[in-house]
């Protein structure tokens, strides 16, 4: 089996640096997904409330668990706060929400979603009266909740997602500095002033929408096609292995985690495969000169409708 690399956090908990993604896995594909990567060999599953699939999930680890597939220990599984649970006394029934329907008694790692409140209830707003501003929601106080419910040991470690280094230097002056970051990151997005900022304070930045997340609604027309950008192809033929391996393996080299999404028996196994690849530091060099500062997930979803949110606000 394919040897899983680690990234030790703060308190040195080995994190699997490679996982599976399950946001836009549909119920009814999500199941078979996460069954199919836990034989093949996958110890980490990225879950989140609002992906809306987390009972499916939690069936495939618990009949994983129970056919001697894995083991609890071996299994790393994130989840994520929604927008509408950040005030203080939702966010234990949130996060136990989430543990009734992955079937867990913990989680290894909680995090805040987006630094975006809604009012409590509202899953997507429909007006100006379903947000919450962060002031009404302050997000030291989600902090302080998240805090509480790793005390309870509700989760192991707690982090926070799409958060920029005001927000951390904010949260961490509560009394605990995230452990994980998790943000969108692939070449042309490859942050590296954020890495550099987060491994300085020992926090572990997790990349989202590695392959350029091609399943998702509201796509751009002139978005750029990673799969199929001439210098990750070039590498792939090199290398002879698939573009997606060279996008996934880059990640991992420099010294992220990431959570490629399939629900496709083959591509979750030619994922997990790529970890065995070795890209040269002239192929490294080549991909370092792809950024170019380009989000898939703009956050412009979240400054729409009457809401209170900047877009540039966002990842501050
Ligand atoms: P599928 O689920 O049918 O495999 P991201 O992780 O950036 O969100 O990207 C997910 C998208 O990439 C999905 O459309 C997924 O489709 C596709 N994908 C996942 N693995 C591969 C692969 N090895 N080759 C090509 N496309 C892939």
């Amino acid at each position: 089996m394919t040897s899983q690399p680690t990234l030790s956090l703060r308190d040195k908990t080995e994190m699997p640096a490679f996982g599976l993604g399950t946001w836009k896995s549909k119920p009814g594909e999500v199941y078979d997904a996460v069954k199919v990567a836990l034989s093949a060999g996958y110890r980490h599953i990225d879950c989140a409330a609002v992906y809306g699939n987390e009972n499916e999930v939690g069936q495939a680890i618990e009949d994983s668990l129970n056919a001697g597939v894995i083991t609890r220990d071996e299994l790393w599984v994130t989840s994520k706060l929604w927008n509408n649970a950040h005030l203080f006394d939702d966010v234990r029934p949130a996060l136990e929400q989430t543990l009734a329907d992955l079937r867990l008694d913990f989680i290894d790692l909680y995090l805040i979603h987006w630094p975006i409140a809604f009012r409590p209830g509202v899953g997507f707003p429909a007006g100006p009266e379903d947000w919450l501003t962060l002031k009404e929601a302050p997000l030291e106080k989600t902090w302080e909740a998240m805090i509480e419910v790793k005390k309870a040991g509700l989760t192991a470690q707690i982090g926070v997602s799409n958060m920029g280094p005001e927000r951390i230097e904010l949260l961490t002056g509560v009394g605990e500095a995230p452990a994980v970051n998790q943000v969108e990151s692939h070449p042309h997005l490859q942050q590296r002033d954020l890495l550099e900022f987060c491994s300085n304070r020992d926090i572990v930045l997790t990349a989202y929408s590695p392959l350029g997340s091609t399943d998702r609604e509201h796509r751009k027309d002139d978005e750029p096609a990673l799969l199929e950008h001439p210098i990750i192809c070039e590498i792939a033929e090199e290398l002879d292995a698939s573009a997606a391996q060279i996008l996934i393996k880059w990640a991992v080299e420099r010294g992220t985690v990431v959570i490629p999404k399939s629900v496709n028996p083959g591509r979750i196994e030619e994922n997990l495969a790529s970890l065995e690849l070795s890209l040269t530091d002239e192929q490294m060099k080549a991909i370092a000169e792809m950024d170019k500062g380009y989000r898939y997930l703009d956050g412009e979803f979240f400054t729409k409708k009457g809401s209170p949110y900047s877009a540039d606000g966002i990842w501050r």
